[in-house]
């Protein structure tokens, strides 16, 4: 296992396959009633979190504490980075405290690695700015191959502003790495210039896109990074790219769906298709933890570790 987790392409896909298997002897944890196994007594983890998040640094600080690891938080706002220091001050300062490991998420793309040189202790990338988010990737195909129970061979369309989004990046990486065929789905304006050197296939028509595929994978559109008019109104691009039951019924009968959350209800899913048993947005949540738990385990303890959950 490398040190620090940056991109999907960090990891072989035997190593994702032992990160899903660790997580799935994590998952039992959450369901004792004392939640925590020692693991990670004594280690130090750091949550940087420079952007806005709720369940990506929740998920860490619980995947943490569960493994009895000590648990820093440290936000935008309650830094000294909101006072002018530079990132490269606040990894030193971090380094001096004797951190075993630092998550985290930045809006600039690239300074999750830029601190893996500044720093000696590992790094996970927990979103940065529309590049990669490598943890919501390995959650998601943890879930699909509990409930599908494989990736190889599945066909997943991903739908929506593909451009913006670190999730999309990370995703076709990691289902491509594990064998599974993406298409993407959305406006020609929301696909990244780079599309043709992905392993992908695009579609601009979502009703003929869904109709093979076994995941749906919504996206949320992302307005904060949105510096100008990428669609004529978000009433138009609900109609033709958002999730409704009208959609849902030309797809394949199970085809999962799915969401890495915060869902924009009424953009790009409906609340009538968010609540289906289909839609699988609380298990990805429920499932964050235990991969992350596993992610912990494996950066700090190495795959070579034997596996304490008890
Ligand atoms: C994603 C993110 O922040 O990249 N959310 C998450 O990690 N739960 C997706 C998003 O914000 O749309």
């Amino acid at each position: 296992m490398p040190k620090s987790l940056i991109s999907i392409n960090d990891l072989e896909p035997e190593e994702m396959e032992l990160i899903f298997e660790t997580a799935a002897s994590f998952k039992e944890v959450a369901t004792r009633e004392i939640k925590k196994v020692p693991t990670l007594r004594g280690r130090t983890i750091v949550n940087l979190f420079l952007e806005p998040s709720t369940r990506t640094r929740t998920s860490f600080e619980l995947a943490g504490k569960r493994l009895s690891a000590d648990v820093v938080n440290i936000s935008a706002k309650s830094s000294a980075l909101a006072k002018g220091e530079s990132l490269e001050d606040t990894a030193k300062t971090i380094e001096a405290m004797n951190a075993d490991i630092v998550i985290i998420r930045h809006s600039a793309p690239g300074s999750p690695y830029l601190l893996t040189k500044l720093i000696n202790c590992g790094v996970i990338n927990a979103g940065d700015g529309a590049h990669e988010h490598p943890t919501q990737a390995l959650l998601d195909l943890f879930t699909v191959n509990e409930v599908l129970g494989k990736i190889r061979g599945l066909k997943v369309a991903i739908v929506g502003d593909i451009s913006h989004s670190r999730v999309a990046r990370s995703n076709i990486l990691a289902f491509n790495k594990m064998g599974a065929k993406v298409v993407l789905v959305g406006p020609p304006t929301l696909m990244p210039a780079e599309i043709e050197l992905m392993d992908v296939e695009v579609s601009y028509d979502l009703d003929s896109a869904i109709k093979d595929v076994d995941v749906i994978y919504l996206l949320r559109i992302q307005l904060e990074r949105q510096n100008e008019s990428y669609f004529p109104s978000l009433r138009e691009y609900s109609s033709l790219f958002g999730l409704n039951m009208d959609k849902v019924r030309l797809a394949k009968k199970d085809a999962l769906i799915m969401h890495p959350g915060p869902m924009n209800r009424g953009i790009e899913i409906t609340s009538e298709v968010a609540s289906l048993p289909q839609t699988v947005v609380n298990e990805q949540v429920a499932n964050g933890v235990a991969v992350r738990m596993a992610v912990l385990y494996h950066l700090l303890i190495g795959g070579g570790g034997s596996l304490e959950a008890s």
